[in-house]
């Protein structure tokens, strides 16, 4: 059967697909353009996706009625419509899990990036501009004995949560459900509503998947009703947060500072955020480690290679 790739993998996960059926693979860091991907995916029976191409009901017809499985490389699959997948009896699966560990680290270096102003401080080191040890110097704020307002307790939330833990921080969150009860009592964590977690909370931090409900969540009033020594920490989806509003506040001081991974219109940022000291820009590194590139890329194959099989692939998403 035919694999068509829409970007390039790690080579673990394109030969354990070689191994059972014929790959398409697209071996360059340059993204593939609509045009080639639409030729390219004609006849295909599986494709593997990157959050960089959209699969769209285009795309899926471009393929044809044999597509059995869209696989996508990344636990965020707002690149898919998955209602267009489903008219079509096309499954859909993501890699949930595997990335956990690492963007949580990523969430927890931008909490403590933004809080003592690490970037800045690295900034004027590496700009040789003048600077002396001072009592007063570039300080920043302790996180201990704050409280972390996690919007969103999924696994990256927890596991956030786990790490802020240990650097003396106490856990508010909310979410649609009530996480179980042995994690409640393991994060000594607290259910709120999202107005209340935003008051209240000395560092939020966004773990909820991109969807037309939770676009623009965080915008003008969200960051109104935040306090003026707050952070906002952003690892989700860059469309989560109204980013001119961000930029709005972060300019006039109505919150302390922010920390993003991920971007409204990446690889594209905001003029309005790049001349701010008070906010910590990464190009979307959440889950840019070695290990877990290759767990995500050998994940979404084996989700092909079973739906190809006729089996229950591992990590389908959530119906
Ligand atoms: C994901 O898996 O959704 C991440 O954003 C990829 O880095």
């Amino acid at each position: 059967m035919k694999v068509v790739l829409t970007g390039r993998v790690p080579a673990e996960a394109v030969s354990m697909l070689a191994a059972e059926h014929d790959v398409i693979a697209w071996d360059s860091e340059v993204l593939i353009g609509r045009d080639e991907l639409l030729s390219r995916v004609a006849g295909a029976d599986a494709i593997l996706s990157l959050l960089t191409e959209k699969v769209d009901a285009p795309l899926l017809d471009a393929a044809g009625p044999q597509l059995r499985v869209v696989a996508n490389v990344a636990v965020g699959y707002n690149n898919i419509d998955v209602i267009a997948c489903r008219e079509r009896g096309v499954l859909v699966t993501n890699t949930p899990g595997v990335l956990t560990e690492a963007t949580a680290d990523i969430a927890m270096a931008l909490i403590l990036m933004s809080t003592r102003r690490l970037a800045e401080g690295e900034r004027v080191i590496r700009a040789q501009r003048p600077w002396q040890w001072g009592m007063f110097y570039m300080l920043g704020t302790s996180i201990q004995g704050r409280v972390l307002g996690i919007v969103g307790m999924g696994q990256i939330g927890a596991a956030l949560a786990r790490r802020a833990r240990a650097f003396g921080m106490t856990i508010a969150y909310s979410n649609r459900t009530a996480v179980r009860e042995e994690l409640a009592a393991e994060l000594g964590c607290v259910r709120m509503e999202l107005p209340d977690l935003l008051a209240t909370s000395d560092v939020v931090s966004l773990h909820c998947p991109y969807s037309p409900a939770t676009h623009h969540l965080i915008s003008t009033n969200e960051l109104a009703a935040m306090r003026p020594d707050a952070f906002l920490i952003n690892t989700a989806r860059g469309p989560v947060v109204d980013e001119a509003a961000l930029a709005g506040a972060l300019a006039a001081g109505q919150i302390a500072g922010a920390g993003l991974d991920v971007f409204e219109q990446e690889p594209t940022v905001l003029p309005g955020l790049l001349g701010l000291d008070n906010v910590v820009l990464l190009p979307h590194l959440g889950s840019a480690t070695v290990e877990t590139r290759t767990a995500m890329a050998t994940l979404a194959a084996a989700n092909a290679l079973a739906v190809l099989r006729g089996e229950q692939p591992p990590t389908p998403i959530p119906a």
